[in-house]
């Protein structure tokens, strides 16, 4: 297909604002999927299947659509939602020329919304602002109508109305899809370039690579290369999903579809990488590769010692198919043998830890997640410190933390309880601008240590859930932050040591000092519990001793009675940790990492 008919576009929408609905409407208008095969959310159930390993998901689309006697091809491509990802979503949008922004018309635009339509604004899209569900009773058009308008300029009525579900609208949308986004641009003449938007693991199928031509065509069959690593690779098979996949002789540019080569990993083929011809390469790689970076760490231990080897070759498994995944080997006096997992923000860790539960039926505990730390000692020094055990010694010139850009959305009458909880968290107030009468954008900078720890609970209880939170990392910054330490009888317990800001130091160690307190069972002698910074003390409890003498109960007598009590009382030493001379169960440990 030529360029001059073909539109590639996405769909920027919050969830649940109805983009599969909408996608189901566009199937079935543009014959894509038959009536009597459609069933709702046909490319999410396609995820199903997938995840069972029987068909790929599409993050691509292609549709035929058929105006004014001209036939075009319509390629949607798919958006990850969330902050967390949102290299990826940059890269989704750098293979579109436009991009429908999708808002319920009984909710209004909400913060990740906001935050992917500035990125599309910023990569020059052009964007179609729809409103959707107009079918509900609750609808508001002409209210968020405006909203829209004033954000993005132009008159509320050029804000499209459409119902997913009834299809009311749906066709103009395609129309003015056609009509309204330019034809990509490109040099079909010269070497072929490709961008890695998205790059899938595939049990049966290997990496599945989803690629936007830019410049020249590329052959099924052919040789190809990777600009970033000159890494080549046998082009097995070519095609695009319409939207079951359907093989192709070659794509030319201004297409979208995928390319396998059997690489089994995905960081070979990596999202934002440019594709070229092994025979043909293109010199210079397409703009925006960037590796992606770990910005949040935590520990992952198993709860049984003996699933090591298995949480390691789950980790070695999840890796194939998540490029951003980091994870080194380590151990803890309280927790035993684990690993240090990087992971691009708290969204990516959760599913990570859920798909180590679900899918391979893992017990973890994870440590308190930490953000990477530059600290520079008087020598000069640079440490990245990305687990807060390996926090230098000594004298400490600088301490350099994480920042980000945060943007809230929230309704005006919860604005003072959001600023009261950015405050709390040492951020700083940008700007605020009403987006309608009633909702306000708040714009601050935070530390995103302070966000990681409990920020969007605290968020979405102090404004009834009406606030929706996005950020985006903006650089360093040194802060007055300290190493607090938790010592079991003078014994650091490693998992407990926390980085924290020093106003906040004493609040941090009296908290875990009186958790401990009540979790650690008494022993034989009086165990103090103390939060330091360096040598210094900052709070103490402590845990009075008793003597616990299994074998009084017993009269002397019975020698049986006495041995079974003994093995009993081994029994459970064996999940016992030794901090020093201190015994402590293991659950303790955990109970005290997740805060119940
Ligand atoms: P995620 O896949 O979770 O991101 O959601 P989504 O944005 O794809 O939304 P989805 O299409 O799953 O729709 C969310 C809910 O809204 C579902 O219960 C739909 O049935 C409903 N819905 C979608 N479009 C419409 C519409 O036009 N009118 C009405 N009344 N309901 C709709």
């Amino acid at each position: 297909t030529p360029a001059e008919r073909i539109r590639n576009f996405c769909i920027i929408a919050h969830i649940d604002h109805g983009k599969s609905t909408l996608a189901d409407r566009m199937l079935q208008l543009t014959g894509s999927v038959e009536d009597r095969v459609m069933r709702a959310q046909y490319l999410d159930k396609m995820d199903l299947e997938r995840e069972r390993g029987i068909t790929i998901k599409s993050q691509a689309v292609r549709m035929p659509w058929h105006i004014d006697g001209e036939d075009y091809i319509l390629n949607m491509i798919d958006t990850p939602g969330h902050v967390d990802f949102s290299y990826e979503v940059s890269r989704s949008l750098a293979a579109c020329e436009g991009a429908i922004l999708l808002v319920d018309a009984a909710q209004g635009i909400e913060a990740q919304t906001l935050a992917n339509l500035y990125l599309a604004l910023e990569n020059d899209l052009e964007v179609i602002p729809v409103l959707n569900k107009i079918d509900l009773p609750s609808a508001d058009p002409e209210r968020y109508a405006a909203e829209i308008a004033n954000l993005i300029g132009g008159e509320p009525e050029d804000v499209l109305r459409v119902s997913g579900k009834t299809g009311d609208g749906v066709k103009e949308l395609l129309d003015v899809i056609v009509d309204r986004l330019p034809a990509p641009k490109g040099d079909l003449d010269a070497a072929p370039r490709a961008m890695i938007f998205d790059s899938v693991y595939d049990t049966y199928r290997g990496v599945v690579t989803y690629v936007r031509m830019v410049d020249g065509k590329l052959r099924n069959g052919e040789k190809i290369q990777m600009i970033s690593t000159g890494a080549s690779h046998d082009l097995l098979e070519m095609g695009v999903s319409a939207p079951e996949p359907r093989t192709a002789k070659g794509l030319a540019v201004g297409e979208v579809g995928y390319l396998i080569t059997g690489v089994k990993d995905v960081r070979q083929s990596r999202v934002g990488d440019t594709v070229t011809s092994a025979k043909n390469p293109a010199t210079d790689a397409l703009e925006g590769f960037v590796e992606p970076k770990p910005m949040v760490y935590s520990g992952l231990y198993p709860i049984d010692a003996g699933d090591y080897p298995e949480l390691r070759e789950a980790l070695d498994k999840l890796k194939l198919e998540d490029a951003a995944l980091h994870y080194e080997p380590e151990t803890s006096v309280a927790l035993g043998f684990g690993f240090r997992v990087g992971f691009l923000g708290l969204l990516h860790l959760e599913i990570i830890t859920e798909r180590l539960s679900r899918e391979f039926d893992l017990d973890i505990i994870t440590t308190a997640p930490s953000v990477t730390y530059d600290v520079v000692t008087e020598d000069g020094n640079v440490h990245h410190v990305t687990n807060p055990s390996e926090f230098p010694e000594g004298k400490i010139e600088e301490v350099r933390e994480p920042i980000v850009r945060a943007s809230i959305l929230v309704p005006k009458e919860y604005i003072g309880k959001v600023m009261e909880l950015c405050e709390s968290r040492r951020g700083s107030l940008i700007s605020m601008d009403y987006l309608s009468e009633e909702r306000v954008e708040l714009r601050y900078t935070l530390p995103l240590g302070e966000i990681v720890f409990d920020f969007f609970d605290q968020l979405k209880s102090r404004t009834q859930g009406y606030a929706s939170l996005d950020y985006e990392p903006i650089g360093d910054q040194a802060a007055d932050l300290v190493k607090v330490d938790i010592l079991l009888q003078g014994e650091k317990v490693d998992a407990f040591s926390a980085i924290v800001h020093r106003d906040n130091a004493y609040s941090y160690g009296t908290m875990m000092a009186e958790r401990l307190r009540k979790l650690i069972p008494r022993q034989q002698f009086e165990v103090p519990i103390q939060a330091a910074i360096g040598a210094r003390i900052i709070a103490r409890e402590n845990i009075r001793a008793i003597r616990k003498d299994v074998l009084a109960k017993c009269y002397g007598g019975d020698i049986s009675r006495k041995r079974k009590l003994l093995e009993k009382q081994k029994e459970g030493k064996k999940r016992m940790k030794m901090v020093g001379r201190v015994e402590v169960p293991q659950e303790a440990f955990i109970a005290a990492l997740s805060g119940d």
